[in-house]
């Protein structure tokens, strides 16, 4: 059963060497890990430079958007081409703070999953319920879900938000299992607020196969302890 880590830089760190050096430290600390997939999403402009930091290692690099057009009149988007063409192989889709902040709506991430798909990138789907999802996947074959990664991240649990706190594991089994209906045989994650201390709460009883991280996903050291748990519990 594939495990899978997703780092979330989100608008981190604050300029390109920082971004440099956060990668290699990353590096370094999993040099040795095996039995886990670990996806890098840096900010757009430090995706080069991570990528070249990565190579030669089993990190895997990812975008935190895209536009589902491919080129054209598009002022201030990316396109999945160029992000292909950089090495990424997986999209963060749907976050809770895009939807927030720039108005990003279900039928936007509805067409940037189907574009994700063609372009042969993995959508990673973020939702905080059911009827997202549903959304999300309208007009997608059922045969494409096994190449979907669906996150369930509330954003009340995200580590920004006030007062904010992970979420139940008992909860996230409940929900999870609801969107499993939805999406099966897609592979299910938890975001929000996850780090090294309450991560095996999750995977021990295989309520998700991996995690959103943000805020424990630039420190390196933590980082590496949250995804070494993935391996052993
Ligand atoms: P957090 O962020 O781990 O800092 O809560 C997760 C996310 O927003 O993807």
């Amino acid at each position: 059963m594939e495990r899978l880590i997703i780092a979330n830089w989100k608008m981190n760190p604050k300029n390109l060497k920082a971004a440099f050096v956060l990668a290699g430290s990353v590096k370094r600390y999993l040099k040795d890990v095996r039995g886990v997939r670990v996806v890098i999403c840096p900010p757009f402009p430090y995706l080069a430079v991570v990528a070249r930091q990565l190579k030669h290692s089993s990190l895997e690099l990812g975008a935190q958007d895209a536009s589902w057009e491919p080129s054209g009149p598009h002022t201030g988007q990316i396109s999945l081409p160029m992000l292909k063409a950089l090495g990424c192989g997986f999209v963060i889709l749907g976050h809770s703070e895009l939807r927030a902040q720039s108005g990003e709506t279900d039928a936007m991430v509805n067409r940037k999953v189907h574009a994700t798909l063609k372009a042969g990138l993995v959508p990673i789907v973020c939702v905080e319920n059911a009827v997202q999802l549903i959304k999300a996947l309208r007009g997608v074959p059922r045969s494409s879900y096994a190449k979907i990664r669906v996150v369930y991240e509330p954003s009340w649990a995200i580590s920004t938000a006030k007062g904010a706190k992970p979420a139940d594991p008992k909860e996230v089994r409940r929900m999870v299992q609801k969107l499993g209906t939805i999406a099966s045989p897609a592979v299910f994650l938890y975001g929000g607020s996850v780090s090294s201390k309450n991560a095996g709460a999750f995977l021990k009883k295989g309520i998700v196969q991996g995690f959103l991280v943000g805020q424990a996903s630039l420190r390196p050291r933590e980082f590496a302890n949250l995804v070494k748990k993935a391996i052993f519990g």
